[in-house]
């Protein structure tokens, strides 16, 4: 947790800047490339490396480079594990992995043999990241220059070499890794899916995108025109304005509320629990019951949607379903029972295992809509379905074999003189 403290995250604000304007770059190359007035592009496919180069450099200083080259080793170790995580193998063996895991080691398919071989690389180049970085503390230890590096390995190395730290709670080599591979894995897609969803929703509703657009431009009237003369300082302030636009904010929100880019996640009780509930329990025959709590033994695989409590009727109003980020100025009264991690959504999760990543997250996603909105319009192309494989994910519909993905006509915004 003090790893993502506002103080470590300023880095991640120019780190993301940067991105981001390698990725307008990128997409705009591809527009002017093209005769026709818009260009479609599978926004999904670059967000996806875009938030993957974010989180290696964040994460531990480590240049994937993925918006515009798809070589490098480690990228493509951790690209493959994620295939293989968001490849449908069939509900049985699906079913199978989360209920008895051990099953996927005695019985090995090529999608085991994937991982495990994906796993040996990572081990390998990360594992060297981990020893060079360790050297550099140590080296500015030693001679009186302490390493300043601002990625969150450097500060768990840090925290755990610290001289106050009990033996007993440092953490192996072994288990800085697995960290690091949480944050990656925890951090990429699901930012990525966000925005992505985010674009969609704008795409389909102009009205809404244009409005957006004219916050946002309102705020670059400050700053020089051209972005890419930022200074990191200017980067910062830029930042916080962009973080006070109250439509933005609401934009952020509402498409993070509608389409939590985690659906659901799963809980296994280590004790048997009576769980109270806010409606009686109904009868076997469907009609209400006069118990307002129910028992959950031990060990019972328990399924938490955040979907469903984000998108509840009785909870959010008979629009819950739309998308209507004007909707966050006036919350009915229901939506703030709920306090979860973040603006009365389940989302993140919430309790003492919600998601660390959240302020990271925004930083992120709200950096990309303003490098993205500003230079881009973004219309709709293909009809998209979500499909919740691991994450809510875009698929063309009818083309679920295809991948996930979600094109859109990108056309360049024109600045009014
Ligand atoms: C829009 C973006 C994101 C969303 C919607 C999101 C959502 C979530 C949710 C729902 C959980 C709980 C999962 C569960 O209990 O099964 C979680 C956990 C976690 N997230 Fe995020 N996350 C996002 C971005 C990030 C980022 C950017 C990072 C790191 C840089 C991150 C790091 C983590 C970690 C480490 C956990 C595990 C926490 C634990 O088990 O104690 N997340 N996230």
């Amino acid at each position: 947790m003090p790893a993502f403290s506002s103080e470590n995250m300023s880095s991640l604000v120019e780190i993301t800047f940067r991105k981001g304007l390698e990725l307008r770059d990128t997409w705009a190359t591809l527009v002017a490339e093209n005769a026709s007035s818009s260009t479609k592009i599978d926004v999904c496919h670059f967000l996806s490396r875009a938030a993957f180069d974010v989180i290696g450099l964040a994460g531990f200083d480590y240049s994937f480079n993925s918006i515009n080259d798809e070589t490098n080793e480690l990228f493509l170790a951790y690209r493959k594990t994620f295939e293989v995580f968001i490849s449908q193998t069939g509900p049985i063996r699906t079913l199978l992995s989360i209920y008895l895991p051990w099953v996927n080691k005695l019985f090995a398919d090529e999608t085991v043999r994937v991982v495990e071989q994906s796993h040996k690389v990572v081990r390998r180049v990360a594992g060297r990241l981990i020893q060079e970085k360790k050297q550099k503390i140590a080296d500015g230890e030693k001679y009186g220059d302490p390493y300043d590096g601002k990625d969150l390995l450097t500060l768990l190395l840090k925290s755990n070499a610290a001289k106050d730290l009990p033996l007993e709670q440092r953490i192996s080599d072994e288990d800085i890794l697995n960290n690091i591979n949480t944050f990656i894995f925890a951090g990429s897609d699901t930012s990525s899916m966000s925005m992505t969803w985010t674009l969609l929703l704008l795409a389909r509703h102009p009205r809404i995108q244009d409005r957006l657009r004219a916050e946002l431009l309102g705020v670059s009237s400050q700053f020089p025109a051209s972005l890419s003369e930022l200074s990191p300082e200017q980067m910062q302030s830029l930042y916080v304005a962009i973080s006070a636009l109250p439509f933005l904010h609401n934009v952020t929100r509402e498409s993070l509320r509608l389409i939590p880019p985690l659906h659901s996640t799963l809980r296994v009780p280590t004790r048997t629990d009576e769980i109270p509930t806010s409606h009686p329990i109904p009868t076997r025959s469907g009609g209400d019951g006069d118990k307002y709590s129910f028992t959950i033994p031990k060990g019972t695989v328990v399924h938490v949607s955040f979907e469903a409590f984000n998108v509840d009727k009785s909870i959010w109003g008979d629009d819950a379903w739309d998308f209507k980020p004007d909707r966050w100025d006036t919350l009915p009264n229901a939506v703030y029972q709920h306090p979860w991690h973040f603006s009365n959504m389940f989302s993140f999760s919430a309790g003492p295992r919600a998601c660390p990543g959240l302020r990271f997250s925004l930083i992120e996603i709200k950096i990309f809509y303003y490098i993205l909105l500003t230079n881009f319009v973004f219309q709709e192309a293909d009809k998209i379905t979500p499909y919740n494989v691991v994450l809510t994910r875009p698929y063309i519909s009818g083309r679920f074999r295809d991948g996930a993905q979600c094109p859109l006509l990108v056309s360049p915004f024109v600045r009014p003189s």
